[in-house]
């Protein structure tokens, strides 16, 4: 999985109560994000060296990874750059990816809480150093995309650029019965129809952030690779547990039941196979 904005919530602050502190925990705090480290995909090699290539970036560049969740696209990126600044509103993502690095041995990724709106702080931070390249992945969607080009685009060094990257779209969105099926069981287990949302992995989002690049001087291209893998359950729940606002999650005892119960409404005799499509549009000047 794939896709990106937890189900059944369209904004980051949605169906959830503030904690004790007046901080509002967000989609993809708590479990969720426990859930996220765990199965969510990472990028294909054929992806990141397509970043690498179309963006000049080498061992002495900077790289801010907005949106960077637990670490997906951070960390390979970081193996190969001076520094990875990975940007997110959410701590507990924030945590993950830190616990991740250090698992892998990178320490030379930074991780800063903040969203799309508090790019321009780190202007005064890099000390008249500028970024080798701004990544999002699986996040655009959630963020004002033309403001936060204008806000990048001076802060980049000469071809240097910008790369969203789509990994795979939402599990229940498939083009197949065990995909139909899953889709009718979360509607039913929730009470809720789903809804088409693609989570900006769908082309016409691609258009408009392709559209917006091109404005602001990038040449866009798109660098696609595409692969199958056939999941058992316990990774289909677990990817369902990671795309889910708290406020959703089946508790701790409830997790049983929605896993027998999904286990029965997918289809004995077809497995789960996902298409990942994974679509990175690459700006570069
Ligand atoms: C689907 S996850 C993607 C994580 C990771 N980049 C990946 O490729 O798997 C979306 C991430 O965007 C973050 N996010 C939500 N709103 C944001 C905003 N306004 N600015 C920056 N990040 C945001 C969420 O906290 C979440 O970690």
């Amino acid at each position: 999985m794939t896709g990106g904005k937890p189900l059944a919530t369209s904004h980051p602050h949605a169906a959830v109560e503030s904690d004790d502190m007046g901080v509002t925990p967000g989609p993809f705090s708590g479990e969720v994000a426990e859930y996220y480290s765990r199965f969510r995909r990472g990028y294909p090699k054929e992806i990141l060296d397509a970043i690498f290539d179309l963006t000049a970036l080498d061992a002495n560049d900077i790289v801010l990874d907005l949106g960077c969740g637990t670490g997906q696209l951070t960390l390979p990126l970081a193996r190969h750059v001076r520094l990875a600044v990975g940007m997110d509103p959410e701590a507990d993502m924030l945590a993950r990816a830190r616990q991740a690095g250090a698992a892998a041995g990178i320490f030379n990724a930074v991780w800063v809480l903040g969203s799309d709106t508090d790019v321009s702080l780190l202007g005064p931070l890099l000390a008249g150093r500028m970024l080798g390249a701004l990544t999002v992945g699986q996040a655009l969607h959630w963020m004002d995309h033309e403001q936060l080009f204008d806000t990048v685009e001076p802060m980049l060094r000469p071809r240097g650029g910008i790369a969203i990257v789509s990994n795979g779209s939402p599990l229940w969105l498939q083009a197949s019965a065990p995909s139909r099926a899953l889709r009718r069981f979360l509607e039913g287990w929730w009470n809720i129809p789903l809804g088409d949302d693609a989570c900006g992995t769908d082309a016409e989002a691609r258009r408009r952030y392709t559209d917006a690049l091109e404005r602001r001087g990038f040449e866009v291209r798109e660098v696609v690779t595409e692969y199958c893998e056939t999941l058992d359950l316990e990774h289909i729940a677990g990817s369902m547990y990671s795309a889910m606002p708290p406020s959703r999650l089946p508790s701790a005892e409830e997790r049983g039941a929605f896993a027998t119960q999904l286990g029965d409404a997918l289809p004995a005799d077809e497995p789960f196979v996902e298409n990942v499509r994974v679509v990175a549009l690459i700006g570069s000047r």
